[in-house]
């Protein structure tokens, strides 16, 4: 199960969200088992999944480290996607910062870190209510022409953000909260679907971005859900542990029927 993101990086449909590994609370700071970061990473590639989304503000930018270090040289077909557009001083201060300068200067970093000369999607990470959204996205669109950036994505927007961003470049991506128990935003779930849009559900397992979790109970069936909800959507859980991992990836062939789709709907609604 694949999705051509932005035409033609083709990624399984289930991917990985490397957030957690940052110390905690508020994924602030370097995750504190390097080591074992690096073997999360790299199993998770082992395991297939070839889509890992990071942003500068994990950490910040020691997400990108840890994942810069583990997996080069990446091997081919492996794409990671990163964001700017967000700055975190503290745990709990976290703020959008979406000038265009800081946008670039946060690249830059962030291609560095990587350690790639393009970065394969680069998403807004925030729209920034003290920027105009187009300068935002015009900044992204600038480093794209310059060959930094493949593929542009968009976080946290609505409807008429992404077709307002879609007049300035092409978006091959949409990052908002949406899960089984969350699902405000599925007008958008469906507008990527007709654009030809991945749709990367952040929280997929209704965690609490910044508070201790209570996962779905049934894992399995929160991801077997989206992958069934719409074909664009490509599911990014985030997890520290080896054995949840497997089962993420595992959920993956899990390919729910109408009526078992339709029932775990209307349970969850
Ligand atoms: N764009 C944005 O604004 C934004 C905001 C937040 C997150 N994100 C992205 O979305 C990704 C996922 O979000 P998230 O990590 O907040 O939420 P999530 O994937 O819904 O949940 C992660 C939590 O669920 C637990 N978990 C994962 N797999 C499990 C399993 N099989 N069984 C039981 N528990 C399991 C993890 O704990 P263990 O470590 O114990 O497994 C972790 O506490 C992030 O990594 C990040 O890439 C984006």
């Amino acid at each position: 199960m694949t999705f051509p993101l932005g035409g033609d990086l083709p990624v399984n449909r289930v991917g990985y969200g490397a957030m957690r590994l940052c110390a905690q609370p508020g994924n602030f700071g370097r995750f504190p088992d390097w080591e074992a970061g690096k073997r999360l990473l790299r199993r998770a590639v082992e395991l297939g999944v070839n889509f890992i989304d990071t942003a500068h503000a994990y950490g910040p930018s020691c997400n990108e480290e840890l994942i810069g270090e583990a997996l080069t040289p990446y091997p081919a077909g492996l794409v990671i996607a990163t964001k700017g557009g967000v700055e975190k001083t503290a745990p709990d201060k976290v703020f959008p910062d979406g000038r265009p300068e800081t946008i670039r200067r946060r690249c830059e970093e962030s291609l560095r870190l990587l350690r790639v000369q393009r970065i394969d999607l680069y998403q807004l990470h925030r729209p920034d209510p003290n920027v105009p959204f187009a300068d935002s996205v015009g900044a992204i669109a600038e480093l794209r022409l310059e060959g930094k950036v493949r593929h542009v994505g968009l976080s946290n927007v609505t409807v008429a953000q992404i077709e307002e961003a879609r007049g300035i470049v092409p978006i091959a991506s949409v990052q908002n909260r949406y899960n089984l128990l969350e699902r405000a935003d599925d007008p958008a779930v469906d507008y990527c679907a007709v654009h030809g849009i991945a749709y990367l559900p952040w929280g997929p397992l209704a965690a609490k971005p910044f508070a201790p979790d209570a996962p779905l109970a049934r894992t399995h069936g929160a991801l077997a859900w989206l992958l069934r909800r719409s074909p664009n959507i490509i599911v990014i859980p985030g997890t520290t542990s080896l054995a949840h991992l497997e089962e993420n990836v595992r959920a993956g062939r899990l390919m729910l029927s109408d009526e078992e789709f339709a029932a775990i709907s209307a349970n969850n609604a």
